[in-house]
């Protein structure tokens, strides 16, 4: 494809079906593209989700965030492109890269699935990369290359083996991306989820340091594991890189911890999961002092 058929600003605002679309035609139908379209977890209506959150927090940029985000514009824009669509591809592809070559999503048992979620955000910047390359935006590359494999990244700790950011563009996705697991309806993805990969809500056998220890890219025992992590996990700049976006994490984390004893209590769980959600919460605290 010649880089006159198509333009960043093409991107600003479409719809997935165009998103789809387009990368059919650039990328030639690669396998990986129809498990992402349908998947219901991480696939095109989560990533639609991360955009529209991604917009949100573009929206609500203090002076001087926006001051960055115009810098790295001017440097797009010496090739035509336009910001917002890089801060929108790079929302809606951060997890194309949990879709496995031969098509199966993370839930279709394909060969190497675990291995394809522990390398999800290096999978999934070299095919923007590619993408990106191949529809001839090229001063781009850099940012949607650092926003998608920087999606993960919370801190040294909790993350060792992802990469932090290193552009603005890359701290807006990934601020969007780490917001929507502390969205009220969260839980019902994570449960979603689990429950397609066989796991229970509560595991007596998960221990508490597995539960510390869990990132989204490692297999839990149970979704209550997840939920505290959601609950519970950092809430700083170098997970919520914009002011907004930090504002908003602390007040979703206040309400889920009444979400999550509620799901406790429907399923006649209260006391096992209070005593954990407790001793979780004052190991959070100790951690972080
Ligand atoms: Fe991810
Ligand atoms: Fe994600």
């Amino acid at each position: 494809m010649q880089k006159r058929d198509l333009e960043l600003g093409d991107f600003h605002n479409c719809s997935g079906e165009f998103f789809l679309a387009k990368m059919n035609d650039v990328l030639q139908s690669p396998l990986w593209l129809d498990a992402f379209a349908y998947d219901a977890s991480h696939g095109v209506e989560h990533g639609l989700n991360t955009l529209h959150l991604a917009n949100e927090l573009v929206d609500n940029l203090n002076p001087e965030e926006f001051a960055r985000l115009k810098a790295e514009s001017e440097k797009i824009n010496s090739g035509g492109a336009s910001v917002d669509a890089v801060v929108q591809i790079g929302a809606f592809l951060h997890d194309c890269g949990r879709f496995a070559d031969n098509g199966n999503g993370p839930t279709g048992r394909g060969l190497f699935a675990k291995e394809v979620q522990r390398y999800h955000p290096e999978i999934g910047a070299a095919r923007a990369v590619d993408f990106f390359a191949r529809a001839g935006f090229f001063s781009a590359i850099p940012y949607i290359h650092d926003a998608v494999i920087s999606h993960e990244f919370q801190n040294e700790r909790l993350t060792p083996h992802y990469i932090p950011g290193r552009t603005f563009i890359g701290d807006i996705v990934r601020a969007a991306d780490q917001l929507g697991w502390l969205l009220p309806e969260s839980f019902d993805r994570t449960l979603r989820y689990n429950n397609d990969i066989g796991q229970p809500f509560y595991s007596p056998s998960a221990s508490m340091e597995e539960r510390l220890e869990w990132t989204s890219s490692k297999p839990s025992s149970d979704s209550l594991t997840v939920m505290l992590c959601q609950t519970f996990g950092p809430t700083d700049e170098r997970r919520f890189g914009t002011e907004y976006s930090r504002i908003l994490a602390t007040e979703y984390q206040s309400r889920l911890k009444g979400r999550l004893l509620d799901f406790a209590r429907e399923r006649g769980l209260s006391k096992e999961v209070s005593g954990i959600v407790e001793e979780y919460e004052a190991r959070v605290r100790e951690l972080k002092n």
